[in-house]
Parts: C-alpha cells; sequence; structure tokens
C-alpha cells in the first residue's frame, strides 16, 4: 500500500501548529473483547505526555492502536495531520512513530548490533549511520556489546537495546511501554536520564505509559489516566502530582 501523498516517506505538517497526534473516540481490543471504549486526546509536537492505569486498564493497547500492532475497531488515529487509522506498523513507523514495545520484543537470536539496525531499515544509510551513534551516545553500555546476542543481555541491557531500535527508526513520536517494569532503581533512572536528554533536545513528541505515577510525573507536562479502556482523569503533570489521593485511587488494581 502507498502512503497518502506518494512518498514513501511523508510528514505532512511537520512544521505547521496543528498536533503531533490526534485519537479521537479511538476503540480497539482482541477479537470480541473490546478493551478500549473510545479514546480522544491529542500530543502537541514536543510535546511529552504520560498514561497511567492499573494493570489491564488499556494503556498497552492503546499504544499498540496508536503505533499499528493492533487495528483500531473504530475512531481515528491522525499524526501531523494525516489520518493513518488501521494502517499496519511498518507504515507507522515509516510516518515517524517509534515503538518501544511492552515486553520489549527484542531479536533474541540477532546482535545488538543487528537488533539496531533493523530499527533503521527504512532510514537513509547516512542517517541510519548518525542516528546509530546518537544511540550509542545515549547507552554508552550498548557499545561495548554491540557483536553479543540481545536474548543474552540482561533486563535493563534490553530494555535500552528496545529503546536504541525505536529511536533507530527517526521517530517524530515516540510511544514508551513501560520502560521501569522489572528493572532496578538504578537502571530505570539511567533509562530515565536518557529519556530526559532525548526530551531536552527536542524534536519529538513522546507517550510514555507508566504504571509507576510518580516516576511519569516527573517528565511529563501532562498526564492522562485510563481505567477499563477509557480516560477518566487527565491534567497537567503538577495538578494530578497535587491530587495524588485522586491519581492512586485510580492507579490501584
Ligand atoms: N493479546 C491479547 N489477547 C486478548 N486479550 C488481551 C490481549 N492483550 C491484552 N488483553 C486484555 O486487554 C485488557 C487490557 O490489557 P492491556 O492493554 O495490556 O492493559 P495494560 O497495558 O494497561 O496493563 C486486559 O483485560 C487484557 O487481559
Ligand atoms: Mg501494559
Amino acid at each position: 500500500m502507498k502512503l497518502g501523498r506518494g512518498s514513501a516517506v511523508s510528514r505532512v505538517d511537520d512544521t505547521g501548529a496543528g498536533p503531533a497526534l490526534e485519537v479521537t473516540d479511538l476503540q480497539a481490543g482482541y477479537g470480541a473483547l473490546r478493551v478500549l471504549h473510545g479514546i480522544t486526546l491529542s500530543v502537541a509536537p514536543n510535546e511529552v505526555v504520560g498514561v497511567l492505569g492499573a494493570n489491564g486498564a488499556g494503556k498497552t493497547t492503546l499504544l499498540r492502536a496508536i503505533s499499528g500492532a493492533v487495528r483500531p475497531q473504530g475512531g481515528s488515529v491522525v499524526l501531523h495531520g494525516r489520518t493513518v487509522t488501521g494502517m499496519p506498523d511498518y507504515e507507522l513507523t515509516r510516518a515517524g512513530v517509534g515503538h518501544v514495545p511492552s515486553g520489549r520484543e527484542l531479536f533474541a537470536d540477532l546482535s545488538v548490533d543487528d537488533n539496531l539496525m533493523m530499527g533503521a531499515h527504512s532510514v537513509p544509510a547516512a542517517r541510519a549511520g548518525e542516528l546509530r551513534d546518537r544511540v550509542l551516545e545515549l547507552f554508552p553500555a550498548l557499545g561495548s556489546m554491540l557483536d553479543r546476542r540481545a536474548g543474552a543481555l540482561s533486563g535493563g541491557e534490553q530494555q535500552m537495546l528496545a529503546f536504541g531500535r525505536a529511536l533507530m527508526t527517526d521517530p517524530s513520536l515516540l510511544l514508551l511501554d513501560e520502560p521501569s517494569t522489572g528493572l532496578a532503581p538504578a537502571i530505570v533512572a539511567s533509562l530515565f536520564d536518557a529519556l530526559r536528554q532525548l526530551i531536552a533536545e527536542g524534536g519529538m513528541s513522546v507517550v510514555l505509559v507508566e504504571q509507576n505515577a510518580g516516576l511519569a510525573l516527573e517528565v511529563v507536562e501532562r498526564a492522562f489516566v485510563l481505567r477499563q479502556g477509557r480516560i477518566v482523569l487527565a491534567g497537567t503533570a503538577a495538578d494530578l502530582g497535587n491530587d495524588t489521593q485522586l491519581v492512586d485511587a485510580y492507579l490501584g488494581a
């Protein structure tokens, strides 16, 4: 299938004032199971938003419906002014959506370097080289294990690799699915340092899914709280941070 404007890489309205991402009344699920019951949210260019919620609230399904891993059952996804609802994941990758999936989904038998380069397969070679340099600056530990099997890495190293692979797609919108899950605090701190550096550089919008609300509210500007596939609370990080009782009430499983 061709992309809308007849170009292999088309980022419509990148410089415009419109949202980077606009999700309207999005419905998605698995077969007969409806998980998302009409999600509406938007993310501005360079904005960093959080999606919080208890286990099973639908956070992963939301990111998967945006990245094309799950086909929406209703509603729309608009990226920089272009409707991309229902496009397959590889086209959304080309359109600028970088996804760090829940569970990382690395190619366990491929090397670290090959995993990174898989991310860049639709990026021009010169740009891929720049991106690889940047990823290795952000995650120096990966540089010393480029030839190792991804499956042999520790959990933290695998999360860095999944992060790096998503960056290799040269995203304008980065979707991060619970990067902190299962990792030691020191590893989480270094992952979030890398995220902060990226955010400070600008040029990318971020949707950060976290069960750890305190951690997420330290880096995001706004957040949405999901419960049973619906947005039940939304506000600035400051507002939500000041109302931790309310947020906690929705995060309890
Ligand atoms: N592949 C799948 N097949 C069927 N049901 C699923 C699948 N993935 C998730 N679900 C169900 O969808 C609901 C939302 O899951 P999920 O989006 O993973 O929530 P969260 O990321 O907030 O924990 C849960 O009830 C879960 O059991
Ligand atoms: Mg999840």
